[in-house]
């Protein structure tokens, strides 16, 4: 295990520049399982769920390189083989095991899928998806003769299901339609990577419409990770710093910067830059819901944010259980009161502490308040951090910020 080590109470001033997004990388990386011949990707993340990834593709055969920013992961000849019970319990995107594995060799396993493990993380949609396909379901074991298309109805967006109905049809036989699908910037992203390997789909407001074809060889550029460039920007109003946040895509985040803003901050936007000139004067409320909406994997970062200014209520609309990062960042002088599916921070002096990162986005939150708070504090367990985070002590210190990881 290792942890991060801050002195905080520093202002940050600089440039941070955005990686390519955990959360579009990992769908595209499992995609690449349905297509016979080479895909290039540029702008991979190097960050531990990415790493895990590419162990879980070449354990069915994939023959991946890299070599000046491109990725090439040669999928023309993959068996089927039950990866390594440690590598699939230790990312969610293990979970796209069931679309791409389904789909190239007509059987998969429902497995102990890890990720944060923020809340209960059912997968009965993506059951529901594969069985609407033509799968059959024998305990854990997933089998089909041949998979054709058919409608999908999913009863609640789900960014996993969406992605593993797309990778399911687009390879099957005939069209499918999937209704109530998600709209993330990532899941538009699989979508591209997949046109450009010869899938045929089209986006309409109602519903996704894909017509099963042959795949070859695709290539993408990873777009830049929204959950970072909002990290980051978090942090550099938490602290009353001035950091420009280089090479995001402003209109992923809306939701973000209008509560921003209606928190009294003033954000300038350059082509790809976002910077602040100044912090959280004012009590705002927050409500997490599917893209567009307030992206969940933020919350957790506005808490110490609102506990450094005026306070405000985090209304948690995806994930209901996804407070269990506030009990850490307490630690740190944060006062909160939890209800069913929200919490009020309330205005509070920070302090330093020691404190665990239990999860990703969590651990972020309690890296926030070490920056904020004066003197040393150790969060443990970084590598949770790194899971979806590329070089972020590097990146912090590059900026004025005093953190090692250790
Ligand atoms: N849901 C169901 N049944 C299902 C699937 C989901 O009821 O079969 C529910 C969930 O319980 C939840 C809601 O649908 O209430 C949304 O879950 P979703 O399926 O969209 O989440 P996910 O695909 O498992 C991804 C990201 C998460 C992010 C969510 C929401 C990955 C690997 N994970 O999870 O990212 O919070 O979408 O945007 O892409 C993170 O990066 O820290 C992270 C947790």
């Amino acid at each position: 295990m290792s942890k991060f080590v801050i002195n905080g109470g520093k202002r940050l001033a600089g440039k941070i520049n955005v990686s390519g997004s955990k959360t579009a990388a990992l769908p595209i990386l499992f995609a690449t399982m349905i297509i016979r011949g080479v895909s290039v990707i540029y702008n991979l993340p190097d960050i531990r769920d990415v790493r895990v990834s590419l162990s879980i593709l070449r354990s069915f055969g994939a023959k991946i390189s890299s070599q000046c920013g491109a990725t090439f992961i040669d999928t023309s000849e993959l068996f089927y083989t039950v990866p390594d019970e440690e590598l699939v319990s230790s990312i969610r995107a293990s979970s796209y095991l069931l679309g791409a594995s389904l789909s190239r060799f007509k059987k998969t396993r429902i497995r102990s899928f890890g990720g944060c493990n923020f809340d209960n993380r059912p997968i009965d949609m993506h059951i529901d998806a594969m069985r609407s396909l033509g799968a059959r379901c024998d305990g854990d074991r997933i089998s089909c003769d041949r998979l054709v298309g058919s409608d999908i109805h999913f009863k609640k967006i789900s960014v996993g299901a969406t992605v593993n109905a797309i990778i399911l049809a687009a390879s099957a036989e005939g069209v499918t339609r999937i209704f109530n699908y998600a709209r993330e910037p990532h899941v538009l992203s699989l979508v591209d990577f997949l046109v450009s390997a010869g899938a045929n789909i089209t986006l309409f407001d109602d519903f996704i419409q894909i017509a099963g074809a042959e795949l070859h060889g695709g290539e993408v550029s990873i777009i830049p990770d929204m959950i970072e460039v909002g990290t980051y920007l978090i942090a550099s109003i938490a602290t009353d710093s001035r950091l420009e946040i280089c090479g995001g895509c402003h209109g992923h985040l809306d939701s973000l910067y209008k509560s921003l803003m209606y928190g009294g901050v003033s954000l300038y936007f350059d082509e790809k830059t976002v910077k602040n000139c100044c912090s959280l004067t004012e009590y705002i409320e927050i409500e997490t819901a599917p893209y567009p909406g307030f992206p969940t994997d933020l919350q957790p970062l506005m808490a110490p944010l609102l506990a450094n200014s005026c306070g405000g209520v985090i209304r948690e609309g995806v994930w209901h259980a996804r407070f269990g990062y506030l009990s850490e960042l307490s630690g740190f002088g944060v006062k909160y009161e939890l209800s069913s599916d929200a919490a009020a921070i309330f205005p509070s002096r920070l302090v330093c502490a020691k404190a665990t990162a239990t999860d990703l986005r969590g651990g972020a939150a309690l890296l926030v308040a070490a920056l904020v708070a004066s003197g040393e504090s150790i969060i443990e367990s970084s590598e949770t951090v790194g899971r979806g985070y590329e070089n972020i002590a590097k990146k912090l210190r590059a900026v004025g910020a005093d953190i090692i990881e250790i």
